[in-house]
């Protein structure tokens, strides 16, 4: 357990679409004033409502991603990047296709890498050589994991694969109708996560209501991996009614009220 320098801001918000309106007028806001030059993006259901606004924009010719790099948190391992339920399709579908990104700016870890150790390290390495994360773009798991980083990963870990937790395959079952989900994926660590400059962390949903409160309330420990963003500077969380359900008044009274 470590001491804990920083509190996120929090953002309470009635509902899902609230919070996806919210970060996506942050992030846009960001991307057009060239302060979100590299980002971090995350998969999942969480930023769906986010992606949808992000693609509607940019289909009115109001946002433009064409000068900005993204890496994405993780992907699966063992799976092809043209799997459907990969993570790189799902940014192609609700993300990408609308964008004019240069698809050559956009990076997931490789899931199939020959040599994973050397993959990691070179995800790594393109990170750095973009200048690093400007803004990271994250979910939390119910067992508050962040990107593919378990309960009990250490804080300063980096890109590299993992195994899966039984209760995130199961979470996650619903991405692979018909299949088994991987045990395996890749994931950037929580260090190469707290060294992006600004975090952005969204909720939604009661089930996320007591990873929310152990991140926020709880010890700053690996076994909570999203306590982590407590050592970050600049780290934002937006959630729903729903999602903070769990929350003391004292941390809730830091909130702009719903
Ligand atoms: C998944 C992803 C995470 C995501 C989290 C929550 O397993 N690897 O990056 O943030 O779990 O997912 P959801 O938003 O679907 O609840």
């Amino acid at each position: 357990m470590q001491d804990s320098p920083f509190q996120p801001r929090l953002m309470v918000l009635p509902t899902p679409g609230d919070v996806a309106q919210k970060a996506a007028a942050l992030i846009a806001g960001a991307v057009r004033t060239g302060r979100a030059r590299v980002l971090g993006l995350a998969t999942g259901r969480t930023p769906l409502g986010v992606y949808t606004i992000l693609s509607q924009e940019m289909r009115a010719g109001t946002l433009s991603l064409a000068g900005t790099t993204t890496f994405n948190l993780d992907e699966y391992a063992g799976i092809p990047a043209d799997h459907p339920s990969s993570y790189r399709s799902y940014m192609n579908r609700h993300l990408f296709a609308a964008s004019d990104i240069d698809m050559a700016r956009t990076h997931l870890p490789d899931g199939m890498a020959p040599d994973p150790v050397r993959a990691a390290a070179d995800y790594e390495a393109m990170i750095e050589t973009a200048g690093g994360i400007d803004l990271q773009i994250l979910g939390i798991g119910q067992n508050g994991h962040i990107g593919f980083n378990e309960p009990g990963s250490r804080f300063d870990s980096r890109t590299r694969i993992v195994p899966l937790a039984p209760s995130t395959r199961a979470a996650n079952a619903g991405d692979f109708p018909g299949g088994t989900v991987p045990e395996k994926a890749v994931t950037m660590g929580i260090g190469t996560i707290l060294a992006a400059k600004k975090i952005l962390l969204l909720a939604s949903g009661p089930a996320k209501a007591e990873a929310l409160a152990a991140m926020l309330e709880g010890p700053v420990t690996p076994a909570c991996p999203a306590s982590a963003l407590r050592l970050h500077p600049d780290a934002t969380v937006i959630c729903d009614t729903a999602a903070a359900a769990r929350l003391s008044p004292a941390t809730r009274g830091a909130a702009p009220a719903p």
